[in-house]
């Protein structure tokens, strides 16, 4: 049978935002890494060759500053960060990435130096002068329509919206890129491309703001304010703006400017997962940079959701984050895994809440996967002393199964090409229901009572089996450790659970009969501390 996804060869290449080091992350920024990563399992797990990009972004005067507060050099703050707080992040969360690019590399540096060289060669930048305000905590350039009338102490004052702190007035000669000429490039490839931009809220919000014209951005900065940047190549009294800085590390660090062959097998980039706070720099600016340089610009940008906290985006400058590793020591990396996949449409907003991780975690884990694992296996311990039967005849009910395991792959699947996670979810469960309901109809400690019904029995937990070989296969990307443990005691005729192609997990009897099955390890063990209350 020819697997349905199959795609060998292809590349699929997907990268999260490289992380400011101003501080250590919190659920907001594990949020997007895990959606990363399934992303990235799945299409592995497809056979495809899958590609995980993050990082640091690690230049800038908000940087520069938090290190100067520490009293430590910008440099000596982001490797303290990068080896205690962001690398750690990825264990914590069982991230699988392939890179992990800073922004102070010199495979970094030097080739946004290329990038910079090359477009102002060709016209794309100029000289001139920026009046204007600058939000450091944003390191953005803000326009009057970008500020609030603060309050409290800065009542009386203009305020950045999102920081609610004074913009700082800026007055220099800086260079600048010519992204007013792409408004209406933008939206003929944005039209061309429907998909570039996801989800449609997001792209309908971007091209109603490209429609208003766009300015050229400044994409330099006076050493005499701060020199914590990358040198401009022509011009060693400016530092390159962190964010044309920062963006370009996409390409850099698969190899532009050195291996271009690399760089080709890789690029464009499947999908860059986003939060919605950046979209725009990564729906115009970025694209309009690597059109100007001749560069296909990425197949998509997904721009997700905000975790919030009491309605209020969390965040770091507002001390609302919570950190990764509050939920995981509690609930283990794969709750926190399926927890925010499951629970949030990904594309939407989505508040946390104790009580409802806790409770999808006994209720859809515990009880509904993990016991469904755990009764099944423990039935062929005890009946058939922990060697697969081979089903025989199958009724319809037990064809039901299979094609309930059919269609949840095929739905799942879909929906992971579309970015809608939470669906492939849904998906994956509709087959963990049905087999919690299979057993429960099909009593197989009734049917054990009965040496007549012995082949019954078989069938049955032949079926169950099988229904969990599919579920390892399909949690693989979203729960790993779980799915490892169930494939050590399930699957040690077939080899290694990474090994089996999406695309032909809902191909029915591939367990060997006559195999023995080892223990199941508990996928999801009783919570019985009072994490369940709120924290
Ligand atoms: O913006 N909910 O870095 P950053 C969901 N360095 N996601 C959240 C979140 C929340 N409450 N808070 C943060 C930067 N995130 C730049 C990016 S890329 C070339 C440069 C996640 O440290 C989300 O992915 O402020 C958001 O876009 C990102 O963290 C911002 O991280
Ligand atoms: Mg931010």
């Amino acid at each position: 049978m020819e697997p349905m996804s199959a795609n060998k060869g292809q590349s699929f290449y997907v990268t999260t935002p490289i992380f400011y080091v101003n501080d250590a992350p919190h659920i907001g920024h594990a949020y997007t890494e895990v959606a990363a990563d399934v992303l990235a399992r799945w299409h592995r797990q497809r056979g495809e060759r899958s590609f995980l990009l993050t990082g640091t972004d690690e230049h800038g005067e908000k940087i520069l500053r938090t290190a100067a507060a520490n009293k430590v050099s910008p440099r000596q703050w982001a490797d303290k960060l990068v080896e205690e707080a962001w690398l750690p992040l990825l264990e914590t969360i069982d991230i699988q990435n392939q890179d992990f690019i800073r922004t102070t590399e010199p495979r970094h540096e030097k080739n946004v130096q290329k990038f910079l060289q090359h477009l102002y060669d060709t016209g794309f930048i100029y000289r001139g002068s920026y009046e204007g305000n600058y939000c450091v905590g944003c390191e953005e350039y803000k326009t009057d329509a970008d500020l609030i009338d603060g309050e409290g102490a800065f009542a009386g004052q203009p305020v950045c919206a999102i920081h609610s702190k004074p913009v700082e007035k800026l007055q220099e000669t800086n260079y600048f890129f010519k992204l007013s000429e792409y408004a209406d490039k933008l939206l003929a490839f944005y039209e061309a491309n429907p998909k570039f931009i996801q989800p449609d809220s997001a792209r309908n919000e971007v091209m109603s703001f490209v429609r208003r014209g766009l300015e050229d951005l400044s994409i330099s900065r006076s050493k005499e304010k701060f020199d914590w940047g990358i040198d401009i190549p022509w011009d060693d009294s400016h530092i390159t703006y962190v964010w044309f800085d920062a963006l370009l590390n996409y390409i850099t660090a698969i190899g532009y400017g050195e291996d271009e062959e690399k760089f080709a097998s890789l690029w464009p980039a499947s999908v860059q997962v986003v939060g919605k706070d950046i979209l725009r720099f990564h729906a115009v600016i970025w694209p309009a940079m690597l059109m100007a340089a001749g560069i296909e610009p990425p197949k998509q940008v997904f721009g997700h959701g905000w975790l919030l906290v009491g309605g209020e985006k969390m965040s770091k400058s507002k001390l609302t984050g919570i950190a990764p590793s509050q939920i995981t020591d509690t609930f283990g990396s794969d709750a926190f895994r399926y927890y925010f996949m499951k629970a949030i449409a990904f594309g939407q907003d989505g508040s946390f809440s104790w009580e409802d991780l806790s409770a999808r975690y006994q209720a859809e884990l515990a009880n509904g996967l993990g016991n469904l694992a755990s009764r099944s296996i423990a039935m062929i311990h005890r009946y058939f002393d922990g060697v697969l039967p081979a089903a025989s005849e199958f009724t319809d009910e037990d064809k039901k199964v299979q094609q309930i395991a059919t269609d949840a792959v095929a739905a799942a699947d879909q929906a992971i090409s579309d970015v809608a996670i939470q669906d492939a979810l849904t998906a994956i469960w509709t087959l963990v229901d049905e087999l919690n309901n299979y057993i429960t109809v099909q009593e197989p400690w009734v049917l054990a009572k009965d040496e007549s019904k012995r082949d019954r029995l078989a069938t049955v937990l032949n079926t169950t089996a099988e229904g969990l070989r599919v579920l390892a296969v399909l949690m693989n990307s979203i729960t790993p450790k779980a799915a490892a443990k169930l494939w050590s005691a399930l699957g040690a005729g077939l080899g290694s659970l990474d090994a089996q192609p999406i695309g032909d997990a809902g191909r029915w009897g591939q367990l060997p009969a006559g195999a023995a099955l080892a223990e199941l390890e508990p996928l999801f063990p009783r919570i019985e501390t009072d994490a369940t209350e709120a924290k």
